[in-house]
């Protein structure tokens, strides 16, 4: 079985942007209420408490958008100081990067994945819902701002959408010729905006590996991450090319991770809503944490079963309800 031991934590549900195949425009959701959201006290007594004795030791911070969390620098500091943590990155739209990627980086963040769906502004804008003023180039200044800052590795994600953006991966994927980045193509799901899925569809990883290497080349490389991407390089490149195939080839068997909303809420499984529990309502009634991490423990042994089930039902099954944001992406 896989060493469940990576736990995906959602600051917060809402977003400054509206990506359309997450939560687009206009989409009405019911947005977690400031008092049922885990305080910062609350999530750092769970860390210490109960996941790291339960065998968690990596952490990823995730949203809606992690940055719009007020504290979340000192939730950064307090996780990375802690001995038995052996990585801590966040999962980013950018848009408030700049100002926050150096207090990031000296609070003991050190690996950030951007989501960028395009290079071109227009598209850009058109995509992340951006209301008159255009948010490509904030978006760019982040990037070029945890470059400058150290950040390593740099992931740049590529949600690809047939008609919107995957005219661009040859041009996406040459940002890695003369830079140490990462450009993941993810395979778009049917999770948040399903009328978009449902009209455009998706583009099979296969399809623009064989597109890039006709452009290109490309090799298999030796790193591979902690996460599900396969890993490929343009022969000379300085960064890889990552591919996240979870619709077209089912991840869920190695899974290693759980996530935790941002109102407390611990899911063995971003695509199903088996064996959740509510860890905040028990720590507000006041049950002590070794009780809690029991429950947590016993979570953790399904786990294997919860995968199994996950894969048998496969990832394109089915629409999800919940977007990225409410589950923590
Ligand atoms: P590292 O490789 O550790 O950097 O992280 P990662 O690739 O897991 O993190 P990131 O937040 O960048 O996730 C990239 C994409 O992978 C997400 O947008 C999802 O599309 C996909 N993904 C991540 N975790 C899961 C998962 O548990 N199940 C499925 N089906 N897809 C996932
Ligand atoms: N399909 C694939 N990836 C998605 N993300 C959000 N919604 C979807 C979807 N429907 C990705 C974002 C970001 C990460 C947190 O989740 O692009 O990289
Ligand atoms: Fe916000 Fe990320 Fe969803 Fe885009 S994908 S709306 S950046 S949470």
């Amino acid at each position: 079985m896989n060493q469940v031991d990576y736990l995906r934590i959602s600051l917060i549900d809402r977003c400054n942007f509206r990506c359309q195949y997450c939560m687009p425009e206009g989409a009405e959701l019911d947005y977690i209420l400031r008092q049922q959201l885990l305080t910062a006290e609350e999530l750092l007594t769970l860390i210490r408490e109960v996941f790291i004795p339960v065998g968690f030791t990596r952490f990823r911070l995730t949203g809606g958008e992690p940055l719009l969390h007020p504290q979340v620098v000192e939730i950064v500091r307090a996780i990375a100081t802690l001995p038995q943590t052996q990585d801590l990155a966040m999962t980013t739209n950018a848009f408030l990067l700049a100002n926050k990627a150096q207090n990031l980086y000296d609070a003991g963040l050190r690996r950030i994945n951007i989501s960028l769906d395009s290079l071109d502004p227009e598209v850009f804008d058109r995509i992340v819902g951006s209301r008159g003023r255009s948010r490509w180039q904030q978006v760019w200044d982040g990037i070029l701002a945890a470059h400058r800052v150290g950040f390593d590795p740099l992931k740049l994600n590529v949600v690809v959408i047939p008609g919107v953006n995957d005219c661009e991966v040859l041009d996406l994927a040459a940002l890695t010729l003369t830079r140490y980045w990462h450009v993941r193509f993810i395979e778009f799901m049917p999770i948040g905006n399903s009328q978009l899925f449902g009209d455009r569809g998706w583009v099979a990883s296969a399809e623009l590996r064989q597109r890039i290497c006709e452009a290109y080349g490309l090799v298999e490389s030796q790193v591979r991450g902690n996460g599900p991407a396969d890993v490929f390089q343009i022969p000379g490149a300085k960064g890889t090319l990552g591919f996240i195939s979870q619709m077209s080839e089912c991840f869920c068997d190695r899974c290693n991770r759980m996530r935790l909303s941002a109102d407390g809420w611990l899911r063995p499984c971003l695509l199903n809503e088996m064996g959740q529990i509510d860890l905040k309502s028990a720590l507000r009634a006041g049950v002590p944490t070794t009780e809690i991490r029991d429950r947590v423990a016993q979570l953790l042994a399904l786990k294997s079963e919860i995968n199994y089930k996950q894969r048998e039902s496969g990832t394109s099954a089915g629409t999800y309800a919940r977007t990225m944001s409410q589950i923590g992406g």
